[in-house]
């Protein structure tokens, strides 16, 4: 079988891309198939992440978005949300020294109550040890959801305008996406999700609309960087138009 290589595509290849979204798919399925508990798929899944963080790495991706639990999951059975919350503690503790060393820079997105005070202090010491790293900007979607935090900004607008700091008039595209938890972050350029589900899922609502978007097959703990490397293939192999005429045709 022949590899698809980086940036192999006939002219002009889009380049590397600048952010890339991942909604993390197919972890219970992935157990399932093997006809063990669920949460293994978890477990597993925490082991691709750290092998996406470090593929993103060699191959010089900027950002890094992942969704780790959303407001929808709370759906889940309590003993589930309970290992979902403990993986992120326990790899908050475990993994932030090397994470660190490796010059990451860590974000959260997402709303912080109903999580545990002693998560919310280990993801608060993770932003504050890491926030003049230079490396992979690594955001991790949590507790997030997109129409919520869409809320959040038209409250904060109001706000705002009630205060007398805004006329009406000024919430426009700009100010409105400063109030999102993404405001120091440029929108995805490719978002991929694993295990064939081809939906949105509350994902980055606002910042998705002119991201590429590749379904893959593999369930998120068999992703390699080998998975990476395609769908950044694949998304090179895209025309974006934004609306506009493709580069050839431009004039
Ligand atoms: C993704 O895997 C992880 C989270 C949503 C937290 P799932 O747990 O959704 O796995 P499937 O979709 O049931 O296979
Ligand atoms: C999206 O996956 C959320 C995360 C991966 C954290 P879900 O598995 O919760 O989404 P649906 O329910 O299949 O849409
Ligand atoms: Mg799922």
């Amino acid at each position: 079988m022949i590899k698809p290589a980086l940036a192999s595509y006939a002219s002009p290849p889009l380049s590397i891309p600048r952010h890339i979204a991942i909604i993390m798919d197919g972890n219970g399925r992935w157990a399932q198939k093997r006809g063990l508990d669920r949460f293994k798929g978890h477990y597993q899944g925490a082991e691709a992440l750290k092998r996406t963080i470090q593929g993103c790495q060699d191959l010089g991706i900027e950002y890094l978005t992942v969704y780790a639990f959303s407001t929808e999951n709370w759906k889940r059975s309590k003993e589930e949300i309970g290992i979902l919350m403990s993986l992120l503690r326990r790899h908050l503790r475990s993994d932030l020294a090397e994470i660190n060393q490796n010059n990451i820079r860590v974000r959260f997105i997402g709303h912080y109550h109903h999580l545990d005070t002693d998560l919310v202090a280990l993801i608060d010491h993770a932003i504050k040890l890491t926030q003049n790293n230079t490396g992979l900007h690594l955001t991790i979607a949590f507790n997030y959801g997109g129409r919520a935090e869409i809320i959040r900004a038209a409250q904060k607008l109001a706000h705002k305008v009630r205060e007398g700091k805004l006329a009406p008039d000024e919430i426009t595209e700009q100010t409105f996406s400063q109030e999102l938890f993404t405001h120091d972050l440029p929108d995805p350029d490719l978002f991929i999700r694993t295990s064939n589900e081809s939906r949105i899922s509350n994902y980055l609502l606002w910042q998705l609309a002119y991201t590429e978007l590749v379904i893959v097959e593999t369930y998120w703990p068999d992703f390699t960087k080998d998975d990476l490397v395609n769908a950044i293939v694949q998304y090179q192999s895209r025309e974006r138009r934004f609306g506009g005429y493709a580069t050839a045709q431009s004039r």
